[in-house]
């Protein structure tokens, strides 16, 4: 092992049980120090294997090294010693983001993109390293994927993040690259042993059409369609759909047989104002399973003080398709550790109203309103509520949106505190399913239509829940606690 990586894995297991005590209760973190991007989301072994984008040293981003934990049921967590660090001469800039597949011999095979910046300018390529699930060793014959294995005119400089897969013998790679215009291709590569590569066709291009950049693709079938999902850099809004800055969809198309994907429908992957590069597995049952960073570029830029990490990874999701949508909803392991039960059915709320048994920060709550007779214009759920702090959640049914506000969450820095998106209410009538841990809320609209995920900072007494409403209307509320124990163990490598 190089120093650089034992030195990481040294440092993680001396910190990390510093802030166990600070860590949400279901929500995956580097256990200290920064993380982005999930990376290698994989089935290995009969569990899953989640790497992420890490720097552990500060919380903040910082020459990327790669986290590791794993799962059996993606709620709870199992922390592992870091499986990469920054320590070839191809990777000297950072270990950036990529997956993971299992060889036919049974090794974990990681494809990550190695940074290296020369006196001539930074350059990315793809490298594999493989493993047994805990220790990693960088393969002889890397970089895997260069600047030789690109279209003419690509760029040798921004071409990153594969997502690998296997498919009928065949693996499969998809990454991102600054395409001759300038703006984000997905690059659609092919193996037949996960070390040897060769391009296969451009797969898709931005042209301008949704930002400039693009990063992290992923690339599935479900149902009989395929899914291209990407992170956008420079997104212009043009509906509140989208936002600016650093967005991600989803388009769901069909693929020729040139390898060219041909998309039907795209839409944002998500509406809240922290969510950023997911990436899918296939689960052990067939489910299609999305992880994703929660927490933007944007608001990332500065310390939250007090805090031993920053960056968290939203709930696991499971995908489905429906009507031309691609659904989300948290992964159903979930509900096995629900608990506590409190239940209203048809209360009628117009002042504001606090019921008892609905308070806390870490829960599963879900909240009906049923179809209206006289319209409402505005209902308004607070959460994180106490002290002078709180989040709010209002919908808008005559508009047709649902705002975030978390302007009075206690958040330290001024980024963006309200984001207001398109939802479907019916009469009114609306299901919304909110899931609360320690610094967060993540809204699930309807079935999984639309998700919105924000990072909170208010202090643990500010648990207060309320509800009001400027006309009357019928509330059903289900609340539950979740009791998750023994998370975040660590292993360090023993
Ligand atoms: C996306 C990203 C990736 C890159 C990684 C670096 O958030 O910019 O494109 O691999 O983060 O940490």
């Amino acid at each position: 092992m190089t120093e650089k990586l034992q030195k990481a894995r040294d440092y993680e297991a001396l910190h990390r049980p510093e802030i166990a005590n600070q860590l949400p209760a279901f929500h995956l973190t580097g256990g200290v120090g920064w993380i982005n991007d999930p990376n290698g989301f994989a089935p290995y072994k009969d569990e899953y294997h989640l790497f992420f984008q890490y720097y552990p040293y500060d919380t903040q981003w910082g020459p990327m090294h790669w986290g590791h934990a794993k799962t059996k049921d993606f709620i709870r967590w199992e922390f592992l010693p870091a499986a990469l660090a920054p320590d070839a001469q191809y990777d000297s800039s950072g270990c950036f983001s990529g997956g993971a597949a299992t060889l036919p011999d049974g090794r974990h095979l990681l494809l990550y993109t190695g940074v290296e910046i020369r006196p001539e300018g930074e350059f990315q390529t793809q490298c594999v390293a493989i493993g047994d699930g805990v220790n990693y060793e960088k393969y002889e014959g890397n970089p895997v994927i260069t600047a030789a294995d690109i279209p003419e005119g690509s760029s040798a400089r921004d071409f990153r993040d594969p997502k690998i897969w296997q498919e009928n013998g065949v693996y499969y790679a998809v990454t991102v690259n600054r395409g001759k215009d300038g703006s984000g291709d997905v690059l659609l590569y092919e193996s037949p042993d996960g070390l040897h590569w060769q391009f296969s066709s451009i797969l898709y291009s931005c042209g301008y059409r949704f930002g400039s950049m693009w990063e992290c693709p992923d690339f599935f079938h479900l149902d009989s369609k395929d899914i291209l999902i990407h992170s956008v850099m420079e997104m212009r809004a043009t509906t509140l759909e989208y936002h600016n800055g650093n967005c991600k969809m989803y388009h769901i198309g069909h693929t020729d047989a040139e390898k060219h994907f041909h998309a039907e429908v795209s839409h944002a992957m998500e509406n809240g104002l922290d969510f950023y590069a997911p990436q899918t597995l296939e689960a052990l049952d067939g489910r299609r399973i999305m992880i994703g960073w929660m927490q933007a570029w944007e608001g990332s830029k500065q310390k939250i003080p007090g805090m031993g990490f920053m960056g968290q990874m939203t709930v696991p999701r499971e995908l489905t398709l429906r009507d031309g949508r691609l659904l989300q909803w948290p992964v159903r392991e979930l509900e096995s550790y629900r608990a506590n039960k409190v239940e209203y059915r048809n209360v009628t709320i117009q002042e504001e109203t606090a019921l008892p048994g609905i308070t806390g920060k870490v829960m599963d709550l879900i909240l009906e309103i049923a179809p209206t007779e006289t319209p409402y214009t505005r209902f308004t759920l607070e959460i994180n509520r106490g002290d002078g702090f709180h989040t709010d959640i209002i919908l808008f049914p005559q508009k047709g949106t649902i705002r975030l506000d978390r302007t009075f969450s206690g958040h330290p820095h001024d980024v963006n505190h309200i984001r207001e998106f398109p939802a479907d209410f019916h009469n009114g009538a609306i299901r919304l399913r909110l899931l609360l841990d320690r610094y967060s809320a993540e809204l699930f609209v309807g079935d999984g239509e639309q998700a919105a995920s924000m990072v909170l900072y208010a202090p643990e007494k500010a648990d207060g829940i309320t509800l009001r409403s400027d006309a009357a209307v019928q509330v059903s509320m289900e609340k539950y606690d979740l009791e998750i124990t023994e998370n975040w163990r660590t292993n360090h490598g023993k």
